[in-house]
This record gives structure tokens, C-alpha cells and sequence, in this order.
């Protein structure tokens, strides 16, 4: 008998925001090793086929959905596809999310509402859809990815910290809201990940971690496990929040 046989996300279908990359990929590559059916949601077709053809070679199975959260009409349409090619959906796990940083003095509008829109509105929308389909299921799990930016501001992440903050309000109330109906609603709030996210490409942060042994990140694979535990958890056991720092 398999790993996949065994494991409680055996068959669980989920859908993965960020897919295309990063710890959205991580997640789903994770989720599909562990017999899970992760739809990969994300604007690049291209890289949501990478993670797809990766998920294939490894002999686990997925469906590229694309999508631009931020946009009410696709989320609508990404989720009813979702649900009706997989026959349903378990598990709600958001990744997608932009760094835009510098000082407020010169922040543009155009920046903030970008911000807003894919760290906070967007998991509004994702979440608003999929919640008849985890009801029909009697349950199911909502994780997405704060930052340590969501519970401290730093210089130059206003934006980027609003939108992280206002995550947590909305997930709080919602685990509150969903909660007596079997859905978990839960946070990671990592620290600095190795990955090409806030203007800064993962070779430029190889080279700072070089340069500087106090300098450390996160791999992807480390927030994805994370995600993993959480969704691993018995039914009697919810972790409303899990902070994940580089060592
Ligand atoms: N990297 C860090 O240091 C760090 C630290 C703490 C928390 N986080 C959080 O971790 C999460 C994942 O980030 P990452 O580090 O893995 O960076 P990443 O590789 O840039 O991943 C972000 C993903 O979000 C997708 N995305 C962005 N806007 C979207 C939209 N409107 N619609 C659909 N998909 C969209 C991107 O794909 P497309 O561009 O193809 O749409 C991309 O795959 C984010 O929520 C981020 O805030 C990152």
C-alpha cells in the first residue's frame, strides 16, 4: 500500500492559489504526493502547466484552472469549473499574493489597490465562492499564507502589512462564522521565503544569504509542510494560526 492510500488528503480535492510558482507550487506538488487532486490557480497559464506537468511525472493528477483572483467574474467561473470537473471541492488553500514595497511619502494609489485587491479582496472572493461547495461536502478546510508582515509593520510595507492584518480579520471572522459547520478556517504566517516575491528575484537572496550567514529563509517546501500539517489534522483539532521563522 502507498503513502497515498494511507494519508487522510487521499482523494481530497483542493483548490491552490499561486500554484505557478513558489509555495503555491510547493503546496500543490505536496498535496498531489499525497493523493490529493490540487486545481492550480493562477494568471500564467504557462507556469500553472509547469506544476501540472511536475504533478503528472510524479504520477499524481491535477487540473489547471486559471484565474485572476482579483477579478469576481473568473473566481466565479474558476470555482463552478473546479467543482464540477473534480465533482467538489475540500480544501481552500491561498497563496497567490504581491509584494509591492516602499515609503508611503511616494506610494502610489494604483500600488495600494493592487495590493488590497490580490492580498485581501481576493481571498474574500476565492473563499465566498467555494463556500456552498465545502458545505455540500459537510466540511472542508480554508488555509491561506499571511506573513509575519500581517501581525508587525516594517518600513516600507505598509501596503503590503495593511493587506496581511486585514487577512487575519477576515479569516478570525470567518473561522468563527464557519467554524460550527465543519469548516476550519486557518492562517501560516511565514517569515522570508526563498522565493521571487517583493521585487527580489531568489538569486539576488542566494547572494544576501551568502554574503551575510545572519541572513535566512524559508524554502517553499518548509511553508508548504506547514499548510500540509494543518490539513492533516484530526477532526477535533483546529490551529487557528502557525508562525513559521527561518533558523
Ligand atoms: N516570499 C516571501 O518572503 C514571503 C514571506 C511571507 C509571506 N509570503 C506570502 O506567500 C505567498 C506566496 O508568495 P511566494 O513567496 O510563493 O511568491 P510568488 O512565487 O511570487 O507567488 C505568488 C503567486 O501568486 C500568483 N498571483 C499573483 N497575483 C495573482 C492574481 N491576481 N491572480 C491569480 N494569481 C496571482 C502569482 O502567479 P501569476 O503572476 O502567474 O498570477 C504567483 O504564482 C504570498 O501570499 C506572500 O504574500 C511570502
Amino acid at each position: 500500500m502507498g503513502a497515498a492510500d494511507t494519508d487522510r488528503l487521499a482523494g481530497k480535492i483542493a483548490i491552490v492559489t499561486g500554484a505557478g510558482s513558489g509555495v503555491g507550487r510547493a503546496i500543490a506538488m505536496m498535496l498531489a504526493d499525497a493523493g490529493a487532486i490540487p486545481a492550480l490557480v493562477g494568471r500564467t497559464p504557462a507556469t500553472l502547466h509547469e506544476t501540472a506537468a511536475e504533478i503528472a511525472a510524479r504520477g499524481g493528477r491535477s487540473l489547471v484552472a486559471s484565474a485572476d483572483v482579483t477579478d469576481e467574474a473568473d473566481v466565479g467561473a474558476m470555482t463552478e469549473r473546479v467543482a464540477q470537473e473534480l465533482g467538489g471541492i475540500d480544501i481552500l488553500a491561498l497563496a497567490a499574493g504581491i509584494g509591492r514595497y516602499g515609503p508611503v511619502a511616494s506610494y502610489s494609489l494604483a500600488d495600494w489597490n493592487a495590493t488590497l485587491a490580490t492580498n485581501l479582496t481576493a481571498p474574500f472572493l476565492c473563499i465566498r465562492a467555494a463556500i456552498p461547495n465545502l458545505r455540500a461536502r459537510g466540511g472542508g478546510s480554508i488555509v491561506a499564507i499571511s506573513s509575519g508582515a500581517g501581525k508587525q509593520g516594517y518600513p516600507n510595507l505598509a501596503a503590503y502589512a495593511a493587506s496581511k492584518f486585514g487577512l487575519h480579520g477576515l479569516l478570525q471572522s470567518l473561522a468563527a462564522e464557519l467554524g460550527p459547520e465543519g469548516i476550519k478556517v486557518s492562517a501560516v504566517v511565514p517569515g522570508s521565503i526563498l522565493t521571487s516575491f517583493g521585487g527580489r528575484s531568489e538569486d539576488d537572496k542566494r547572494a544576501a544569504m551568502a554574503a551575510d550567514p545572519d541572513k535566512k529563509y524559508l524554502e517553499p517546501d518548509d511553508v508548504a509542510a506547514a499548510v500540509l500539517t494543518i490539513l492533516r489534522q484530526p477532526a477535533h483539532v483546529w490551529t487557528q494560526e502557525m508562525n513559521v521563522w527561518p533558523f
